[in-house]
Order: structure tokens, then sequence, then C-alpha cells
């Protein structure tokens, strides 16, 4: 394993103290990788800085060195873009976890990068305010991450990504300056917003140390359905009479083997009394008490039309939590299989071809595979795992699912959309930016990276390759 000049190890333990300069291989393993398993860790060191003047020094001795420095949140990304896997410095924000100011006057919340998004959306809510970007992760997950990856989750059709949701950004650049960003200003139009630049920049511009969030109020009687549907087109004209009848708050899809999976794992009651190839979840905002007499004629006539077989309604909260468990529950059943990801998109119009293309490419390449569906359908955003089999070694799998890729991207570009939705680019979806993005964007986006970090030491080789 590679290890860090002397010198700067030196002074990382005198400045961090043990507890922010952890060294043994245990560590090292943990802080070294995120959700992916397609490469081994191998960072060179772990700092923990407990302060922004912590991380400025951390980058001034990764610049003096020439060290590479992977900045980590709570490394449940999924492309691979908090993985140190050559010998790197990894910079987990873990210990600036802290929630500074929620300010109701103004509905936001300051915190330091590190601090998890379960703990900000609690804090949002003690003042009767809500902090809407969720996901599975939002136990772990930190708003760092978040921000760094533009976080999307299970509400972006009512609410948009963590990019709606960020009115102040604090960040330290590769030349260890520290910007402020946008101070939670509603308005200011002042030349180009550097703050949007950050986010999604998957911590090749800067570290995340401080990030003010916009709150709003949370939704007054959220409720779910899931309905049981013949086929996956049929979900798309369900979505369609939905969100111009109800207020939608989410509009999630998932297949028979997603549900199969997830009920076996946590021994679950099936959602309806027969089993269909496939689900949409939707929930939606009580507006009124008509409510349940509109929905029953919204359902009556989605039924007429074939697309509705069956359908149940959550009446209390912990109904709908239920239900919401059959969707969430999914990446982490299928994690065992260690699935090859893919998170795409396409605009909700053209959904319908992009599933018909999908479908084909997938009975031609994977027929003797499991492949799950499920995702965001309502945002246009699919996620299609295949899982390994057994008999398969990870390497040899991942380079036949990449090779079909290759054709899967080929026919998204066809249709304009993403190579990755909502995960990121990281290390496992470089090699096919090109489907998604022009030559002449990603010139712009290395010229760019150089004015942040000209000695190229933040999180270098994600996204795409120097030049
Ligand atoms: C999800 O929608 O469940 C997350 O994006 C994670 C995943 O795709 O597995
Ligand atoms: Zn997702």
């Amino acid at each position: 394993m590679a290890t860090l000049p002397t010198a700067m190890a030196d002074a990382l333990l005198h400045r961090l103290g043990p507890a922010g300069f952890p060294t043994e291989p245990d560590a090292l393993e943990n802080f070294g990788r995120d959700w992916t398993r397609f490469t081994a860790p191998a960072p060179a060191g772990v700092a923990l800085p407990a302060s922004v003047e912590d991380v400025k020094a951390i980058i001034q001795l990764a610049r003096d060195h020439g060290i590479a420095i992977v900045p980590s949140g709570g490394r449940t990304g999924l492309s691979g873009g908090a993985m140190a896997a050559d010998g790197e410095l990894v910079l987990s924000l873990a210990r600036m976890n802290k929630i500074l100011h929620v300010d109701p006057v103004n509905r936001s919340l300051t915190c330091e990068a590190g601090a998890v998004t379960a703990a900000i959306q609690a804090a949002a809510s003690e003042q009767g305010l809500m902090y809407p970007v969720d996901f599975a992760s939002s136990g772990s997950s930190q708003i760092g991450g978040n921000i760094a990856t533009n976080a999307g989750g299970i509400q972006v059709i009512r609410y948009g990504m963590t990019r709606n949701w960020v009115t102040g950004l604090k960040v330290v650049t590769g030349t260890s300056e520290l910007l402020d960003l946008n101070r939670g200003l509603v308005k200011n139009n002042t030349g180009l917003d550097l703050r949007h630049l950050m986010i999604g920049s998957e911590g090749i511009l800067g570290i995340v140390v401080e990030a003010t969030l916009a709150l709003t109020k949370p939704p007054a009687n959220p409720r779910v359905m899931v309905i049981g549907v013949p086929s996956m087109s049929a979900i798309m004209a369900i979505l369609e009479h939905c969100q111009a009848e109800l207020p939608v708050l989410a509009f999630e899809f998932f297949s028979d083997l997603a549900l199969d999976k997830v009920i076996a794992q946590h021994g679950l009651p099936q959602p309806l009394q027969d089993r269909y190839p496939f689900y949409a979840l939707v929930e939606f905002e009580e507006a009124s008490a008509d409510t349940d007499i509109q929905l029953a004629q919204l359902i009556e006539r989605c039924m007429a039309a074939g697309w509705v077989e069956d359908a149940v309604l959550s009446h209390n909260e912990s109904q709908r939590r239920a239900l919401w468990r059959l969707r969430e529950d999914i990446s982490e059943t299928i994690a065992r299989w260690t699935p090859y990801k893919n998170d795409i998109s396409t605009t909700v119009s053209n959904v319908p071809l992009l599933l018909e293309r999908v479908e084909s490419l997938v009975a031609t390449h994977y027929a003797d595979l499991e492949v799950v569906w499920y995702g965001h359908i309502g945002d246009g955003n699919l996620h299609l795992n295949i899982l390994k089999p057994e008999d398969i070694s990870v390497s040899a799998f991942q380079d036949r699912c990449k090779s079909v890729s290759e054709q899967l991207f080929t026919l998204l570009e066809d249709l304009g959309g993403s190579i990755s939705a909502e995960h990121g680019v990281g290390l496992l979806k470089k090699d096919f930016l090109r489907f998604s993005r022009s030559e002449q964007e990603i010139a712009l986006m290395r010229g760019i990276k150089r004015q942040f970090d000209p000695d190229g030491i933040l999180n270098p080789g994600k996204v795409f390759d120097p030049m």
C-alpha cells in the first residue's frame, strides 16, 4: 500500500491529532471506498479535519507534497466518486457535522458539510419545516456529498434536485482558498453563479465545508398508493393521469423481481393479492376531503383502459411507510449481488421509446441474467440493475456489462438522454461521458478544473481524465 511522505504524515498528525489522522488498516479501507464494489480501496492516508482552517491546511500540505485528495462524505455514492484506489489522501468531513443554525424567518438551515441528511431533515422538522431532498441513504449520506453529486432521490418530481435547495456554499478550492458563495440570498444576479458550478462537480473543483439550505413547509397529508401494472408503457399513461389530477409528490416504479427480492429478504407481505410484471408507487398530497373519491374514479378509468390491474392505498403513516419500503429497500437488498448499475434518463415524453429500446437490448444481451428494474420514472430516470451470478468474477461481469453499456448509451445519445441521471460520473461512468457531453463541453470543463485546481490534486481521474 502507498504511504504518505513522512513530513506530511507528521504534519497531519500534529495538526489533527490521532482522532483526525487514523492509520489503522480498517480505517483506510473504510474511508477509501464508497458503495461501489468494482475497485479495491488503496488510500495512502485519511484526514478528518475539525474546522475550515484544518481543511485549508490539509489542501496546502497536499499541494506542497503533490498528493492527490479524495473528498469523502457518507460514501454512499454509486459511481466510485469517493473511491481512493491509487495512494490518495482521503479528506473526510465526518467530524464537521454540526447544524449551525435553523432560521425560520429566512426558512433556511446552515450546517457543516459533514451533517447527515437525516439530521438536517430532523432539525428542519423541529421548526415545522422540511428539507425535501430525500432518499434511502439519508441516514448516512452527508450534505457535502449530496451537494457534490447534486443528489436527487424520491421527490424530485415535486421538489427538484439538491441544486434547487442550496442558497449558500462555502468551498475550499484546490489552491486552498475559501470561497463564500451566494450567502443565503434568494436573489443575486451578479455574474456567474460559482455556487452552481460547485454543485454536482464531484469534488474536482473544491471541498464543500459549509452549506445554507432552503427549507419549505411539509406536505399536508402525504399518502401512498402501490399499483400493479401489466407493462412498463402502462406506467407512463398512469403518470400522465396522476399528474393531471393529483398533487403528486413522488412517482416511482419497480419490477416484480425487485419486489420479490425485497419481500423475501425482509419477510414482508406482498402489497397486492396477486403479482404483476411491474408496480408504480405514487405519493400524493391529500389536498381535500374528496381525494378518496377522486382517486377511486381515477383508478377505475385506468383499469378500464387496461393500465391498472389492482391498487392499494395507505390509510395511515405506518401503512405509508410500509409501502415505501417496497421501493426504498431495493438498492440495499440487491447489493449482495454486486449489481452493475445503470442510472439513465431521458425526457419524460421520450420514456416510452427508451423503455421499448432498452427492453429489447436487455432481451438480447441479458436474457441469462437477473435484471432488476426500478427508478424515478416520473423524472424520466430509470435504474437498470444487472445482478452478478455467483459463478462469474466481478471483473469479467463488469467487462460484459460495460460492452452492453456502449449500445445502451448509443441508444440514449440518439434520444438526447443522460448516461448518469443522479448518481454522477465518478470512476464508473467516465469512459462513457462522451455519450452525454460534447467534446467542446468536456474541453471547457477541463479548463474550469484548471482554474480551481491548477495542481490537479482534487479527486483526479474522476469525471474525466486530465489532458
Ligand atoms: C435509488 O433510487 O434507490 C437509488 O438511486 C439507489 C440505487 O439506484 O440503487
Ligand atoms: Zn435513485
